[in-house]
C-alpha cells in the first residue's frame, strides 16, 4: 500500500474506532521498525519525524525510505511531519511527498499562532494535506525543545482557534508532557470540556508514560492521534548501549542494527496493540 492521505487515515479510524499512534523516526532503522511494528499489528497510525530530526536527513530521504518501508503493508499508514518549526519546513514535507503535516507555532503569542498555521493550511490543504496545530505548550523535553513551564489548552480559546487556522487536529495541552523525566497528569475533566468544543479531533503530544486506561478514557473524549517518541528512541539506544556495556570492543554496526529493528519494531506493536484494546 502506499502512504495514505492524512484525511483517508483519520477517516479509517473514526470508521473502525482506532486511536493513531504516530511514532516518531530518526533514521532508516526506526523508519523500517515503525512500519515493521504497525504491520505485524496489522493497526493504522504514523510514521512521523519533527523538524529537529531533519537535521540528521532531509524530508525527501525520510519520505524515501518511508515508502519503501510500507510498499506491503495492509494498514494504512501515513508520514507526518511532526512538531514542524516554520512554513518553509512545512512545505518541503509536502512537497516530498508527506502525508500530514503538523505546523509548531504554539510557543508564540496566540494571533502569531493563528497566522503561521494559517499560512500553513492554506498550503497544505492546496495539496489535499492535514494539518494539526497546537494550543497551549506542554511542560517537558521534546528533543533539543525544553519547556519548564506548562501553559494548559485554555477551552474559551478553542472554538475562535479552530475557525481562524482551519486546522484539521488539534495537539492539546491537559497535562500530557514530553519525555521521561515528568509523570503525566492527564486531566480528563478538561480534555471532555475541549472536546464539546472543538470541532476537530484530539492529539495527545508525550504519550510515552501515559497509562493505558487513560488512552482508552480519553479516546471517549475526541482523542485520534497519540505521538510517542521517548519510548521508541529508548529501545534504539538501549540496543546499542547495552551491547557496548557487554564488550567495549563491539563494532559490528549491521548485527545491532538489525537488532534496533527488532527491539523498536516490539514496541512499536506493543503500543499500537495497547492503545487499541478497548
Ligand atoms: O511529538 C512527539 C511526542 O510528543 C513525543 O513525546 O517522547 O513523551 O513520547 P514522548
Ligand atoms: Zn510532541
Amino acid at each position: 500500500m502506499k502512504l495514505v492521505n492524512g484525511f483517508d487515515l483519520m477517516d479509517y479510524a473514526k470508521k473502525y474506532h482506532h486511536v493513531l499512534p504516530a511514532f516518531n523516526t530518526t533514521n532508516l532503522e526506526m523508519t523500517y521498525a515503525i512500519a515493521r511494528g504497525l504491520m505485524e499489528a496489522n493497526l493504522p497510525g504514523y510514521i512521523q519525524i519533527s523538524s529537529n530530526n531533519l537535521r540528521l536527513s532531509n524530508p525527501r530521504i525520510i519520505s524515501l525510505i518511508a515508502q519503501d518501508a510500507v510498499k506491503t503493508s495492509e494498514t494504512p499508514i501515513a508520514l507526518h511531519l511532526d512538531h514542524g518549526k516554520s512554513f518553509e519546513d512545512v512545505k518541503a514535507c509536502v512537497d516530498a511527498g508527506f502525508t500530514s503535516i503538523m505546523i509548531d507555532a504554539s510557543h508564540l503569542p496566540f494571533e502569531e499562532n493563528v497566522k503561521e498555521c494559517r499560512r500553513a493550511v492554506e498550503y497544505c490543504h492546496f495539496y489535499g494535506i492535514p494539518v494539526e496545530a497546537e494550543l497551549g505548550a506542554l511542560q517537558g523535553k521534546e528533543e533539543d525543545v525544553v519547556n519548564e513551564a506548562e501553559c494548559k489548552t485554555d477551552p474559551d480559546m478553542v472554538a475562535d482557534f479552530v475557525e481562524r487556522t482551519g486546522c484539521d487536529l488539534l495537539a492539546v495541552s491537559v497535562g500530557n508532557v514530553h519525555g521521561l523525566c515528568l509523570n503525566p497528569k492527564i486531566d480528563i475533566p478538561l480534555l471532555t470540556r475541549i472536546d464539546e468544543i472543538s470541532s476537530v479531533p484530539l492529539v495527545l503530544h508525550g504519550g510515552s508514560g501515559i497509562p493505558k486506561e487513560v488512552i482508552w478514557e480519553a479516546k471517549k473524549h475526541g482523542l485520534i492521534k497519540i505521538n510517542y517518541g521517548s519510548d521508541l528512541r529508548k529501545e534504539y539506544i538501549r540496543t546499542f548501549g547495552e551491547a557496548y556495556e557487554a564488550n567495549h570492543n563491539e563494532h559490528d554496526v549491521i548485527h545491532l542494527s538489525v537488532e534496533s529493528v527488532d527491539n523498536v519494531s516490539r514496541k512499536a506493536k506493543e503500543l499500537v496493540t495497547m492503545i487499541n484494546e478497548n
